[in-house]
């Protein structure tokens, strides 16, 4: 029997994805056999096809080719002769970081996250990934209290819409910085949205502020943003940054600035978060996944999805991200759910 998966040939634009047909083999004697039913297209698998990823470049650097798609729900279809942990029909996720634009994916079966088979598909997939930056920067990093005052840098995309639900959950005072095109978003969980075209952040905050933010979360990973953004804190104010750096060198920038702010007597923090790739089958991801899939089987959160395609339709779910286009996610479905 045979699958397809979408590889990125080597490195460059959209039409570097191509799909390309494989053995469908059995598993490993620790593995398990996924059919793929949802996956996550995002920014990383973006700048990791492009070679832009912080590693590009270093011997850590995405190697060509390689099946894009960093995050998976589906469904167990085969296990290997040891695989204690799951059973052929359970629904389960993994945060694969790279390989999930893929009909069906092999796992080691310690690596997968249980998923109620209730919920939708398409719904769920992005609290594999980006509700849980979003979810763990405010609980864990920053962890925010009821009327706390934050802003949201970049709050449009996949994890920006992510903090706008769980902002207003948490029931935070929201701003957010997107383009205006995207303001009806932002207003509609109840952020005083900011245009960073037309509008300056650091004024506007001053203004409506001016005992300052309980926190500043940024995606963007620019040293003006956070400067600005820790300009904005109050004492005890907490700045944490998720976004991709655009380079080593703006790494250790930031890093530096980092260091200072929380060596500095100011009282105020600033964290860097990234999803452990090692440790996401660990406490606490379990227990935060176990969190949001109850808030999306209650309906208390319901996730933004402006576009869905075909599996094996990657390069066009790709070249949509890249155009900035959207708002919110866009996910990979199976065909049978679309
Ligand atoms: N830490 C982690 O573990 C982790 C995991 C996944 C992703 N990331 C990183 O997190 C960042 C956001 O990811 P995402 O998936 O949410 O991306 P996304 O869906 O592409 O959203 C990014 C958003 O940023 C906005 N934007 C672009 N330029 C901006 C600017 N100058 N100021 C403010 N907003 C701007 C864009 O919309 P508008 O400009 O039109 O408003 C877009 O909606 C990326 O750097 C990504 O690599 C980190």
């Amino acid at each position: 029997m045979k699958y397809k998966n979408v590889i990125a040939s080597r490195k460059g634009g959209q039409e570097v994805l191509q799909v390309v047909e494989n053995d469908l083999r059995a598993p490993l004697a620790r593995q398990a056999r996924i059919k793929v039913l949802s996956a996550a297209v995002c920014r990383p698998d973006i700048t990791a096809r492009r070679g832009e990823a912080l590693y590009s470049g270093t011997p850590l650097g995405q190697k060509m080719p390689f099946v894009p798609g960093y995050a998976v729900i589906g469904f167990v279809d085969a296990i290997g002769k040891e695989v204690s942990e799951v059973a052929v029909g359970d629904r389960v996720g993994a945060l694969t970081v790279t390989g999930g634009y893929s009909e069906y994916i092999y796992r080691s079966s310690d690596r997968l996250i249980p998923v109620p088979a209730t919920l939708d598909p398409a719904e769920a997939i992005p609290l594999i990934l980006n509700y849980i930056v979003a979810y763990q920067a405010l609980h864990r990093s920053a962890r925010v209290k009821s009327g706390d005052k934050v802003l949201i840098i970049g709050a449009s995309g996949g994890i920006g819409t992510a903090f706008l639900q769980l902002g207003r959950l948490a029931n935070l005072t929201m701003y957010g910085i997107a383009s205006r095109s995207k303001h009806p978003v932002l207003a509609e969980y109840g952020a005083t949205p900011i245009d960073y075209k037309a509008q300056d952040f650091i004024e506007v905050i001053h203004q409506a502020e001016p005992d300052g933010l309980d926190a500043v979360f940024d995606g963007m990973m620019r040293l003006s943003y956070i400067k600005g953004g820790l300009s904005l804190l109050k004492r005890r104010g907490r700045m944490v940054s998720y976004g991709e750096p655009e380079s080593l060198a703006a790494l250790f920038r930031i890093l530096g600035t980092c260091f200072m702010t929380n060596l500095l007597p100011n009282g105020k923090s600033f964290k860097l978060y990234g999803t452990s790739f090692y440790a996401f089958n660990k406490r606490p991801f379990l227990e935060d996944w176990a969190v949001l899939f109850r808030l999306l089987e209650e309906g208390k959160i319901k996730p933004v999805i402006a576009k869905r395609y075909p599996i094996l339709e990657a390069a066009k779910a790709n070249e949509l991200l890249e155009s900035g286009q959207i708002t919110g996610n866009i996910v990979l479905l199976a065909p049978e759910l679309l």
